[in-house]
């Protein structure tokens, strides 16, 4: 379960900043209290009682990260079943997209599931060779997981988020059997260059500001082809507006795609959790 890797998240999550809402937050962030809520899920391998010695230390980590380089950087490790780390930099202060969310580490994880490679090896042939485009890639977790599974990845965000996702792809390329390539992608943007239509579109946690959800939409009918594969990991929120932005957002998806709900079994036996959903979404015929 993720709370026996980030025991403590949830304190912190709810004290501090339960969730990305707003476009503002998405620009120009409140990721100080994010990277906090991050940096509790790397310090708190263990258990809740052990949960006053995990804030010392998460305390006294940020304490010398924000000594070190002003901009209180850490780096959150993704351990891969093949014993392998993938090394993710994320940023104590910035935009919304410059922490990993527990969205993006669950569907990483279920990349390597037996279920997502159709009953294979977990984590073996699925990927290989297969073109993926992820969008509001943040940090780039999910991107370089199917980039070290062997697909032919592009990550992509805002302009802002570039140098983030290119010094994760510089950390991490000793691992990547496929390729990966950072690119600005706006949803809703008219673009041409990203043909022919790739086998899977990834997105983690990008339902979330009202805005942004029909611009979204295009993207996705835009790069879409009869054939991709859209996965979409999301979390469920219950505060403020989340719940009719989700709504809405499902509302207007169906529309023109079928969804087929991954059941909670299905996903990661350790990197799981109730309020976290994955869906297959597939263009109607
Ligand atoms: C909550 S973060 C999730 C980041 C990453 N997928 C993860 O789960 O760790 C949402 C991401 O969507 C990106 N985003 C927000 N609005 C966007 C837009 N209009 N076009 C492209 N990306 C956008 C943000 O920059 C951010 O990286």
């Amino acid at each position: 379960m993720i709370k026996n890797h980030f025991s403590g998240l949830g304190f912190i999550a709810l004290v501090t900043n339960p969730s990305p809402s707003t476009e503002s937050q998405a620009t120009t962030g409140h990721a100080h209290a994010q990277g906090r809520r991050q940096a509790g899920r790397q310090a708190s391998a263990g258990c809740w009682s052990c949960w006053p010695v995990f804030a010392r230390q998460l305390e006294r980590a940020m304490a010398e990260a924000v000594l070190e380089d002003g901009l209180c950087s850490f780096v959150r490790p993704l351990e891969k079943r093949d014993g392998t780390v993938l090394r993710l930099q994320q940023y104590g202060s910035g935009s919304v997209g410059c922490v990993v969310w527990d969205a993006a580490i669950v569907l990483a994880k279920y990349l390597e599931t037996q279920h997502f490679s159709g009953g294979a090896a977990a984590g073996t042939q699925a990927l290989r060779q297969r073109s993926v485009l992820e969008l509001g890639a943040g940090t780039g977790a999910v991107g370089l997981m199917a980039a070290t599974l062997g697909a032919d990845v592009i990550v992509t965000d805002l302009e802002e988020l570039q140098d983030l996702l290119k010094l994760n792809i510089k950390m991490n390329e000793h691992l990547i059997t496929g390729s990966v390539q950072a690119k600005v992608l706006k949803w809703g943007e008219e673009r041409k260059d990203y043909l022919p239509p790739p086998d899977y579109i990834l997105m983690a946690d990008c339902i979330y500001y009202e805005e942004s959800l029909e611009p979204l939409l295009k993207t996705l009918k835009d790069f879409s082809g009869p054939k991709t594969c859209i996965i979409c990991c999301y979390e469920q929120r219950t505060m403020g507006k989340n719940p009719e932005i989700e709504k809405k957002y499902f509302e207007l998806l169906q529309l023109d795609f079928d969804l087929e709900k991954i059941p909670l079994e299905k996903h990661d036996e350790e990197y799981r959790s109730e309020d976290i959903h994955i869906l297959y979404i597939r263009k109607k015929k």
